[in-house]
């Protein structure tokens, strides 16, 4: 049967009655690819859920379907956002299929090209600040209260709701939930959401066990790590440079509830997981998504985990929203360019080799 999307798949778990527009790009049903030679090498039963493949390029679309879902029920004409990128992308292209205005907040410089390049092609009106996220989101949210403009960050309750179906998927591509769950921490919307969506899922019956819950910061950002807000956040990993995340209490919860944690990782553990993911599995997941396997594979060396566990890393976005940072991680990453012949080729593969 053709897949419908995530509403009407998943309306009996989500906030939707008869006038709810079943609105979709078809989102969700996105792939659990097995991390063959990391497990090996961990000796633990690794899984990608790659987020990456949703049609904006990351998980956003699925709190994105449904909260624009509910702005249409609701007669909002017009969608707004503070993003470092990704829920800029999707809001853009939700807004555009909905026929809603959409307005992006976005730290100036601070987002990366593709994300940008989505925001402006679907649409939207597109404002870039001189400040950061977390600067944004207060902007947004003192606008949002003031005019009739429908806020669509994750403090939105139906981007919850959306976003929860991803650990549904989870539990029916594993058969049940896995022993524990990675995923990169930035506003903690997405860590509460998958929470949220593994309980839910448990209690109707459908996985006989929840997951530990281990949720990754980047170093220069981990706020909730700290146990503080960080007014200068920095990390290579943009999508979650945010220093002051609006659902802190979701993550510390969901970590504490599931016997998890809320841990670090620094730039070199990211760039080193995001370059290993992509040349030995052939998965391109963006920087902040590679938070999750660095997360696994830190903890891994603290001895954290029992041998064959079974742990599922959320990818939860594309790499090619970031090309600059995929060529700029790998040394010699421009390609070598040589004269139109044979020989220069042939020349140019064992130079290649010899490296
Ligand atoms: N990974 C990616 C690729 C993201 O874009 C984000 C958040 C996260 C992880 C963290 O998820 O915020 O729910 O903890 N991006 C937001 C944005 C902030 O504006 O696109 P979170």
């Amino acid at each position: 049967m053709r897949y419908m999307g995530l509403i009407q798949t998943y309306k009996d778990y989500l906030p939707v009655n008869e006038r709810t527009p079943l609105l979709t790009l078809q989102e969700g049903n996105t792939p659990l690819i097995r991390a063959e030679k990391l497990s090996d090498e961990l000796q633990l039963d690794i899984y990608f859920k790659y987020e990456g493949l949703n049609p904006t390029g990351s998980f956003k679309d699925r709190g994105m379907v449904m909260a624009v879902a509910k702005a249409m029920e609701e007669g909002s004409r017009t969608i707004m956002c503070a993003s470092t990128g990704n829920t800029s992308a999707a809001a853009a292209a939700y807004a555009a299929r909905g026929n809603l205005n959409c307005i992006v907040l976005i730290p100036n410089n601070n987002i990366a090209l593709g994300k940008l390049a989505q925001a402006i092609i679907y649409g939207a009106k597109v404002i870039a600040i001189e400040g950061n996220f977390d600067r944004a989101l207060e902007i947004v949210r003192e606008i949002t209260a003031k005019h009739p403009i429908t806020l669509v960050n994750s403090v939105n309750p139906y981007r919850i709701e959306g976003q929860k179906t991803a650990a549904f998927e989870v539990c029916d591509q594993l058969g049940e939930a896995p022993d524990y769950l990675a995923i990169p921490v930035g506003n903690a919307g997405n860590i509460t959401a998958y929470w949220k969506g593994f309980k839910e899922y448990q209690a109707a019956g459908r996985s006989s066990k929840l997951p530990k819950m281990i949720g990754f910061e980047a170093e220069g950002s981990a706020a909730i790590v700290r146990g503080e807000p960080i007014p200068d956040p920095e990390t290579v990993a943009t999508a979650i440079r945010i220093g002051n995340p609006a659902t802190w209490d979701g993550a510390v919860n969901a970590a504490r509830d599931s016997g998890g944690q809320i841990n670090f990782v620094t730039d070199d553990e990211i760039l080193h997981a995001y370059r290993t993911i992509a040349a030995k599995e052939g998965v391109f997941a963006e920087p902040a998504s590679a938070a999750s396997i660095a997360g696994v594979m830190k903890l891994h060396k603290e001895g954290y985990f029992s041998k064959g566990q079974k742990v599922v890393c959320v990818l939860t976005g594309h790499g090619l929203k970031d090309p600059n940072i995929a060529i700029k991680s790998v040394a010699g990453g421009d390609p070598l360019v040589v004269k139109d012949s044979e020989e220069a080729v042939m020349a140019a593969i064992a130079k290649l080799e010899g490296e």
